[in-house]
């Protein structure tokens, strides 16, 4: 579980553990990881790197299998990386890329790896909407998550067989840090978020917990005949065409935004 020291990656986690599983949990910020494992259940193993590194996927991988068989994996570490196209430098290129395409991609190297091995297992890459949709400043993003969708698709297609199923999820404006972060900073955080909340027909940003529980099910049997398949979780954002105001609705229909 990648990322999972905040944001939608400790939502995922969190919610594996209620489920009785054992969460070896990657991420960059060490001390924040450390603070969870003294915070969560034993059946949290902690595992600090960077997803961009090969080795802090063997090591997870090692970790996972110190203590049972690995079943699952989850490529969810990311950043927001901002600049349009005539202002990218190959730098800013290479570092996105590192992060958003490059982990996620070794990270599914090292699991397809270890599953062969095993029989099977279920890979879920956290993905986005970008990927299928362009944001503004979001040239290199857009792109690495775009990748990643075909990197799962080509997983799908070549380990059927042997049992090993990838997926993607691909959420909509989520509420975590990640997205405070990207808050106008002349807007309060309320303010900020009603913003972002207009961009989908559901009038509201989605929850760290929305994806984790779609996560969960993808790592799941329930989803046992579902393997390359795109998730799309973002409040009806990519189904609208143009970005028109909410439909006047008749006074008794209830609204949830
Ligand atoms: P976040 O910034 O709240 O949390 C990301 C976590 O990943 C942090 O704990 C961070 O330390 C870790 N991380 C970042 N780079 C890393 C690296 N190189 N190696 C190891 N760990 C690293 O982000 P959030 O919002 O939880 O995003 C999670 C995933 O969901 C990302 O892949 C992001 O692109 C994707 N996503 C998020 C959306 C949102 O609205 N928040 C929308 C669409 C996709």
């Amino acid at each position: 579980m990648t990322g999972a020291a905040m944001g939608i990656g400790l939502a995922i986690t969190e919610r594996l553990l209620a489920d009785g599983v054992v969460v070896v949990g990657v991420d960059r910020n060490g001390p924040a990881l450390a603070g969870l494992a003294s915070r969560l259940a034993s059946s949290f193993v902690p595992v600090p790197g960077d997803v961009a590194e090969p080795g802090t996927h063997t090591a997870a991988a090692d970790a996972a299998e110190a203590v049972g068989v690995l079943s699952g994996w989850v490529n969810n570490a990311g950043i927001d990386t901002l600049a349009y196209a005539h202002q990218a430098t190959p730098e800013h290129i290479e570092s996105g890329l590192r992060v958003l395409l490059i982990g996620p991609m070794l990270g599914c190297c090292e699991a397809v790896r270890r599953m062969l091995g095993t029989g099977g297992g279920a890979i879920v890459n956290v993905a986005s909407i970008e990927g299928i949709a362009s944001f503004p400043r979001h040239y290199v993003y857009g792109a690495a998550k775009a990748g990643l969708l075909s990197a799962t698709k080509s997983v799908a297609v070549d380990y059927a067989l042997a049992g090993i199923r990838a997926n993607a999820v691909l959420p909509g404006c989520i509420e975590t840090p990640m997205t405070y972060s990207t808050l106008p900073p002349e807007l309060t955080r309320e303010e900020g978020l009603a913003r972002e909340a207009k961009l989908a027909p559901m009038g509201r940003v989605g929850q760290p917990e929305e994806i984790a529980d779609i996560v969960a099910f993808l790592l799941s049997e329930k989803s046992s005949y579902i393997t390359g398949a795109e998730v799309v979780v973002d409040g009806g954002a990519t189904a609208r065409c143009y970005g028109y105001p909410p439909p006047e609705l008749p006074p008794r229909v209830a609204t949830r935004a």
